[in-house]
């Protein structure tokens, strides 16, 4: 029996079939359209999200030459954060879908931080008050969209994260329903409880009435309408994007970590079934949700890691493919120090300063591409270190990062990953399967339809393709992290 995996993401949406061994067997991609409404605005048109999530499950079970019978599970994963509300009697969305990257409800919470509000939610949530999360996004949809409150109220409404958008939608609106990862994200979940939270949805106004059953990341939700894939197909498994890669990447156990590298990259520690408060602004997550059971994670993350490598080839056209920056990275200059912060959308974590700016730092007259490509290659290092350093700050009693798991487009460079192992003086693993999103979704939805062993089982599984050992010598890295934490200083806007 196969698996089959959607992977909803920000930019395009994915499918793959898993064969009962969970090796990858075929898979289809689309991009969709983003919608910048404004400067700091972003939207999808749930459409959009729609249409590709069916076109692509169906395009990767016909690659395989699959019928919906012969396939044991699907497993959603998705973008996480994003708002979607629709309306219960059709399914059509009243608004676009508002992005998780968007910074549309700045306002909203920079009040709510004056009234004081933020270190509860935050000992409630384990998330900062930013307009990155949910909440604040539904409460502009209710608040812009003519009558919607009060229609929200009477229970018209429905509101979901990409994952209940697409269950919902899938099962021809008989689940409407999300998973605790997914849950965690919104501001309005208390992670220790495990349920939406009363206090938390009366100050950001969401109505009760319109939110989803939440359910373990691992279990029944439901079963696709016949007519969409040929037959029925039932949903087992769901779990927001970076929850779904560190299942991908086996981190099962307290004090393993992956980071996943796409145009920003999200790093997540597992620290077991207590959740650890942060003191250096890292998010406070939930890991997965099995049989009941949370387990949680510590997270960081950066807006610009391919991104950074993205403007070198679109913005200065210094590079025309990715992969050039390797080459380049080879030859630069090792008595140069340059520096590239990438801050173009301000800092994530550990600094959460919105608005400091991008800068280029250390540069000579001998200055040329290769050592500007090496730079930004290196902030994705630099950045990761940083992030790692707070991991290490907020839970000492864990042995933090004694090796981390990598997957994402950049970890193609190995360049990127040597430089990784070196500033962090610590092995860096990358896996055969670097589809480890997919993957873990997938897995979720074989270890309910029990095709897949339990998680310790599927961690046996996880193949090494190479480690890169830290190479570089003491004196070096000190002097490495001192001159990124002077341009880091220089660029933040406090
Ligand atoms: O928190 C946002 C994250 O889930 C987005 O991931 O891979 O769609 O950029 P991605």
């Amino acid at each position: 029996m196969a698996l089959l995996a959607i992977d909803q993401g920000t930019t395009s949406t994915r499918a793959i079939v898993f064969d009962d061994a969970l090796s990858p067997i075929a898979s289809a991609q689309r991009e969709f359209r983003q919608i910048f409404p404004r400067p700091g605005w972003v939207e999808h048109d749930p459409e959009d999200i729609w249409a590709t999530a069916v076109a692509t499950a169906a395009e990767a079970m016909a690659r395989a030459g699959l019928r919906a019978a012969d396939v044991a599970g699907l497993g959603v994963t998705n973008q996480r954060e994003t708002v979607v509300v629709w309306e219960r009697a059709t399914g059509k969305a009243i608004h676009n879908a508002i992005v998780w990257q968007d910074r549309r409800t700045a306002e909203t919470c920079a009040r709510m931080k004056a009234e004081g509000l933020e270190p509860k939610i935050t000992a409630k949530t384990g998330l900062v008050l930013d307009p990155y999360f949910s909440a604040t996004k539904l409460g502009w949809i209710l608040d812009h969209v003519e009558g919607a409150r009060a229609r929200a109220e009477a229970g018209e409404f429905m509101f979901g994260t990409v994952d209940a958008y697409l269950i919902w939608r899938l099962t021809g609106g008989t689940a409407h329903a999300t998973d605790a990862t997914n849950a965690a994200r919104t501001l309005l979940y208390d992670i220790r409880a495990g349920r939406f939270d009363d206090e938390l949805c009366a100050a950001f106004g969401a109505p009760a009435a319109m939110l989803p059953e939440v359910r373990d990341s691992s279990g029944d939700f439901g079963e696709t309408l016949p007519e969409l894939f040929g037959g029925p197909i039932r949903i087992l498994g769901v779990a927001g994007d970076q929850q779904a890669a560190t299942v991908g990447q086996a981190c099962f156990r307290p004090g393993m970590a992956k980071v996943t590298y796409g145009t920003g990259a999200f790093a997540l520690l597992h620290t077991g079934e207590e959740p650890v408060a942060s003191s250096n602004k890292l998010l406070t997550t939930v890991a997965l949700q099995l049989a009941g059971r949370r387990t949680y994670a510590l997270e960081g993350a950066i807006f610009v890691a391919g991104a950074a490598v993205q403007w070198l080839r679109d913005g200065l056209k210094l590079i025309r493919e990715a992969a050039e920056t390797q080459a380049l990275a080879e030859a630069a200059d090792p008595e140069q120090d340059v520096y590239l912060v990438p801050a173009f959308v301000g800092l994530g974590a550990p600094h959460w300063d919105a608005e400091a700016r991008a800068a280029l730092i250390g540069l000579t007259r001998g200055t040329g591409q290769a050592e500007i490509a090496r730079a930004a290659l290196e902030s994705v290092g630099y950045q990761t270190a940083d992030l790692v350093a707070a991991m290490r700050a907020d839970w000492p009693a864990g042995d933090v990062g004694a090796t981390l798991r990598v997957d994402g487009g950049m970890t193609a460079s190995d360049w990127t990953l040597q430089f990784l192992a070196d500033i962090l003086d610590a092995p860096v693993d990358r896996p055969e399967i670097v589809e480890t999103t997919a993957l873990g979704a997938a897995y979720l939805a074989g270890l309910a339809a029990g095709v897949c062993p339990d998680p310790d089982g599927f961690a046996k599984s996880w193949r090494l393709e190479r480690r890169f050992e830290p190479r570089m010598d003491a004196a070096t890295r000190r002097r490495k992290l001192a001159g990124w934490a002077d341009a880091v200083a220089r660029v933040k806007s406090r």
